[in-house]
């Protein structure tokens, strides 16, 4: 069988209607070049959503594939449950010190898990210390944290997760920053207000408030305003809650600075990296904390103080060794330098996006994003009431980029490492989606 036929027949896709899929021409990625990605019949279309905002390098053979493949070879997989292995440690220390005011490293597969374990990690530290009433969380509208459990109930969002809303956590909710336009300071201390009196309420029932770093991606792309993180941190301090960062989609250059939270002189207590952390190239992701929390969880075993916490793959060695190598890249091939010319770039092409259906035009670092809308109504449905989302992927595809918009925000996450002639070509097609979009 045709490997589509065969992927219609077998395979069940993420957030994806599989009816719809069906009828699809649908590509299946067999190689790539660079950062292209090459399907089965061999057309080539550059990866525009860095495999879900992961991708750093593009994807053919470097440096990060020559470690994995070294790390294979000496030793692919052994537990952290009672033992230790060497990329690992190795790759704290590197974490470690590029993450100031974080000491311990806790190792988990995907963004969802290391959001899981720093719930459990806050909610443990306020039970270890006997304040059990301490055990509910705050976080804010439109923040998104993952797909499991726990982390769908921080971050609900209702076209994603109504069917499961009945078995999430409570979570108590904070305001989103309204103004999307990081140039309106005005409303910042409106905003903040709001979330001071959410925090004041609830601080004897909540161990900790979550937020995203630097922006809130999935939930709109919504750029905090200067000061914004800074001073929720410190609202945190003020009343007593640990300040959980979700550094996810954010970390490692992709707002422009490779740790954000230290850009936004914010102080967290716990810190959640995944994604960008080895290049795209492994599922693994990180949860920091601090000494403070770590000291908590230390005792004798029979007081049962420590973290009961642990998957198959916790610290995977090719995925330690995947991370060690890319940060190193980073620092050899100066990425946030790079990311910062490409960034300014990036502003000017949006600002030339001059369409009567594009509103809020944003960036930061290599994250922009804008809202097509019509008469301050958002456009969501084509022609033949085709969602726009599904229009602007399969017609990116077609002029070779994968796209993949936020319902009608689109949005433009790169490969961090993306040549400028790429972003280009990313930004050409954007533009000539627009225009198309403002036909119809
Ligand atoms: C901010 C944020 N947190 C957590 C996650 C979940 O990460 P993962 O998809 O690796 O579980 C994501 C994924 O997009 C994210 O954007």
């Amino acid at each position: 069988m045709h490997l589509v036929d065969a992927d219609k027949k077998y395979v069940w896709h993420p957030y994806t209607q599989m009816l719809d899929w069906t009828r699809w021409d649908n590509k299946v990625i067999v190689g790539a070049k660079g950062f292209y990605l090459i399907d089965s019949k061999g057309r080539e279309y550059l990866d525009g959503i860095a495999s879900m905002w992961c991708n750093v390098w593009g994807h053919s053979d470097n440096e990060i594939l020559q470690s994995m493949s070294e790390q294979i070879r000496a030793l692919p997989h052994s537990t952290l449950f009672g033992l230790a292995s060497a990329p690992s440690i190795t790759l704290a220390e590197k974490l470690l010190r590029l993450c100031k005011g974080m000491q311990k490293v806790f190792y988990s597969d995907n963004g969802s898990t290391a959001i899981e374990v720093a719930m459990k990690m806050a909610v443990q530290y306020w039970h270890n210390k006997g304040m059990r009433k301490k055990r509910y969380f705050i976080s804010l509208e439109n923040g998104y944290h993952g797909d499991t459990f726990g982390a769908m109930s921080l971050g609900y969002l209702p076209k994603f997760f109504r069917p499961y809303r009945h078995l999430l956590l409570k979570v108590y909710k904070a305001p989103s920053p309204r103004a999307t336009d990081q140039t309106a300071a005005k409303d910042t201390n409106t905003d903040l207000a709001q979330v001071e009196k959410v925090v004041s309420k609830h601080k004897d029932s909540c161990a900790a408030l979550i937020m995203e770093s630097g922006a809130q991606i999935a939930g709109g792309g919504i750029i905090y305003k200067k000061d914004y993180q800074r001073r929720i941190s410190e609202i945190c301090k003020q009343y007593g809650l640990l300040f959980i960062l979700d550094e996810i989609a954010t970390g490692f250059g992709r707002l422009g600075n490779m740790v954000e939270y230290l850009a936004q002189r914010s102080r967290p207590d716990i810190v959640c990296l995944g994604k960008a952390l080895t290049g795209g190239y492994s599922p693994l992701a990180v949860t920091l904390t601090t000494a403070e929390i770590y000291n908590a969880f230390l005792g004798s075993y029979t007081e049962a103080k420590h973290l009961s916490h642990g998957h198959t793959f916790t610290g995977h060695a090719v995925g330690c060794a995947a991370a060690i190598t890319n940060l190193e890249l980073f620092h050899k091939y100066n990425l946030i330098k790079r990311i910062r010319d490409n960034a300014v770039y990036l502003r000017r092409r949006l600002n030339e996006l001059n369409s009567p259906i594009v509103a809020n035009p944003r960036q930061k670092g290599l994250f922009a994003a804008f809202e097509l809308q019509q008469n301050d109504k958002p456009i969501t449905i084509m022609q033949k009431d085709e969602i726009l989302q599904y229009f602007v992927m399969r017609e990116s595809m077609k002029m070779g980029v994968i796209l993949r918009p936020l319902g009608n925000t689109m949005v433009i996450i790169p490969p961090l490492a993306i040549p400028r002639r790429d972003l280009a070509r990313i930004m050409d097609v954007q533009m000539s989606l627009v225009k198309r979009i403002e036909k119809i």
